[in-house]
């Protein structure tokens, strides 16, 4: 199979490196790529990734068989319908199913019919009625944009006037654009957050290895919501009883009504869950694998993931058993100083011939680029060391003797990930 992966970050190079394992793949490229992925891809230079007429072409003069997009932002605008049309095949959902990412409301709409648990919420179209609605609901209370906004959109409120300010930033001041057309607004929950992803060909779906992400730039969650600071595989968050329950009562409903809506969905579902008194709340669906969440996920499926893809992309991923390794994985992610703000790039990047020694640790690529081969920083989010071994303390140590030899001006890193399960281990 040739496959033409989209995107640049830890999770792309994460895909790229499974992909590259299996013996079924014949030639891999990816756009825009980075430094880790050029050394396992052809690195496609000057193309978009929601350019589609460009992918289109792309793929035509090179015979690719597939198209893997990393993030979310091509298959909300449609990707999969405008490739499939060529002829190409893609896995991701068509821009419906992904608008369970790309629309709040929608998903909550899909969770209402499904009936699946989440917060209680409201949609508002008109500030007035928005800022009417805090008023009487109070606080602490929850205020969302609905559409797309890189992370950013979420505000969670302790007090009313906090609301009805991301209300005005939101929806008057317009800060994320048409993404603030509309808002949900939702009860706060209080509890502990799990990432809970399957793999779906739209009617059967196998979950992959469970996770936690740490979202916060500091250490003891202090700090700036970020794109993902490190995580962890698996999580004793959620046991086998809580697996089961998140199946019953999100993953399989969700899937069933979007396959009632003529929409069976094709790819990662993503449920970022909050866990209140072992029961499962969804916050939000994305319609992608999260980052840094792959690099510990994927690393821990023993299959071939190719094979996976091809069995999923054939509607027939009921055939397949996925297995998973028992080793855990902690990946801590190294970022640039300034990060989530502003941030310098060109910082060279040292040691990682060392790490490159010890067994069961992979280093992931996210903003790097090569020069004369020398990897220098050219992003927020640069590297995700993920370490595999027996058990979480284990894999902890390791990555950290890992991140210890890795050196670039400004580092930052947290010094905390996969802690927490010693938290939960006490109190599960
Ligand atoms: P989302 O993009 O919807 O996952 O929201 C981003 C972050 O906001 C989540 O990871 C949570 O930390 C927080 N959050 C979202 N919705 C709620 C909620 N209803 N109650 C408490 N925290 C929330
Ligand atoms: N790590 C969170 C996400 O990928 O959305």
């Amino acid at each position: 199979m040739k496959i033409l992966v989209l995107g640049g970050g830890g999770r792309e190079h994460t895909i790229c490196y499974v992909l590259s394992k299996s013996a079924k793949l014949e030639k891999l490229f990816c756009t825009p790529g980075n430094g880790g992925i050029s050394e396992i891809a052809d690195i496609v230079e000057g193309i978009s990734v929601t350019d589609f007429d460009s992918v289109a072409r792309f793929c035509k003069e090179n015979k690719i068989d597939l198209v893997f997009p990393g993030p979310e932002e091509p298959l909300v605008k449609g990707l999969r319908d405008f490739l499939e049309k060529e002829g190409i095949k893609v896995f991701g959902p068509d821009s419906v199913g992904a608008l369970i990412e790309g629309s709040k409301s929608f998903a909550k709409e899909i969770m209402d019919k499904a009936g699946v648990p989440t917060a209680k919420f409201e949609v508002f179209d008109e500030p007035s009625k928005a800022k009417a609605y805090i008023e009487k609901k109070g606080a602490p209370i929850v205020v969302k944009a609905d559409g797309l906004c890189a992370g950013k959109g979420v505000f969670v409120c302790e007090t009313k006037e906090e609301a009805i300010k991301a209300i005005e930033k939101i929806m008057e001041e317009k800060i994320f654009g048409e993404s603030g057309n509309k808002v949900v607004i939702e009860e706060k929950l209080v509890g502990e957050e799990a990432s809970y992803i399957v793999i779906t060909d739209g009617y059967n779906f196998k979950a992959l290895p469970t996770s936690q992400d740490h979202k916060r730039l500091l250490d003891n969650d202090e700090g700036p919501n970020t794109g993902g600071m490190g995580a962890y595989s698996p999580t004793p968050l959620i046991d086998l009883e809580l697996r089961q329950k998140i199946e019953k009562k999100i993953i399989a409903p969700v899937l069933k009504t979007l396959e009632k809506e003529g929409h069976p969905y094709l790819g990662f579902l993503y449920a970022g869950l909050m866990i209140v008194n072992k029961e499962p709340y969804v916050l939000e669906f994305n319609c992608r694998l999260g980052d840094p969440e792959a690099q510990v996920i994927l690393p821990r499926v023993e299959n071939d993931f190719l094979e996976i893809i091809e069995t999923a992309l054939e509607g027939n991923l009921d055939k397949v058993e996925l297995k998973e390794r028992k080793e855990a994985a902690v990946c801590v992610v190294m970022a640039s100083k300034g990060y989530p703000g502003k941030y310098e790039k060109g910082k060279k990047i040292e040691g990682l011939e060392k790490v490159s020694q010890i067994q069961d640790v992979i280093v992931f690529h996210a903003g790097t680029k090569k020069v004369n081969n020398e990897f220098y920083t050219n992003g927020g989010r640069v590297l995700g060391v993920t370490a595999l071994d027996k058990d979480i303390p284990s894999a902890i140590e390791k990555a950290y003797k890992a991140v210890s030899l890795i050196h670039f001006e400004g580092a930052h890193y947290r010094k905390d990930i996969g802690k927490r399960v010693f938290k939960y281990l006490g109190s599960f």
